[in-house]
């Protein structure tokens, strides 16, 4: 991917980035947006949710993430999609 060879563009995780996975990739079942006033009628967690369990760790979500949960199809992340992923997720937990 060109994106790579750039200089600088590898680096601290990207938030925005981070946002555009989750939209692509988790939205289609759990609500990835902050802003979202409600979760799904079925009670799968919004990432919002997740992000507030105290359980939650940049270390849990990896493990999610390098697995295929639920109906997850598997995504096989790349490290530094799951570190823009985690960013973002985690910058959803209140404070
Ligand atoms: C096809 C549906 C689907 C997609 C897409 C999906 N998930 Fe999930 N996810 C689930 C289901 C169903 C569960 C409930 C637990 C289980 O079945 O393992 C879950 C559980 C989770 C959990 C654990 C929640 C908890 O409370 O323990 C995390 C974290 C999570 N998903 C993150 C993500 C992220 C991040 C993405 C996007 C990269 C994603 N999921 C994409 C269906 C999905």
């Amino acid at each position: 991917m060109l994106l790579l060879l750039i200089p600088g563009a590898a680096g601290a995780a990207d938030l925005d980035r981070g946002r555009e996975l989750a939209a692509r990739w988790c939205a289609n079942c759990h609500v990835a947006e902050r802003t979202a006033p409600t979760g799904r009628a079925d009670g799968l967690a919004t990432l919002q949710a997740i992000a507030a369990n105290p359980q939650t760790t940049a270390a849990s979500l990896r493990g999610v993430l390098s697995a295929p949960h639920g109906r997850m199809p598997d995504l096989s992340i790349g490290a530094k999609d799951q570190d823009d992923l985690i960013a973002y997720i985690l910058s959803l937990r209140p404070n």
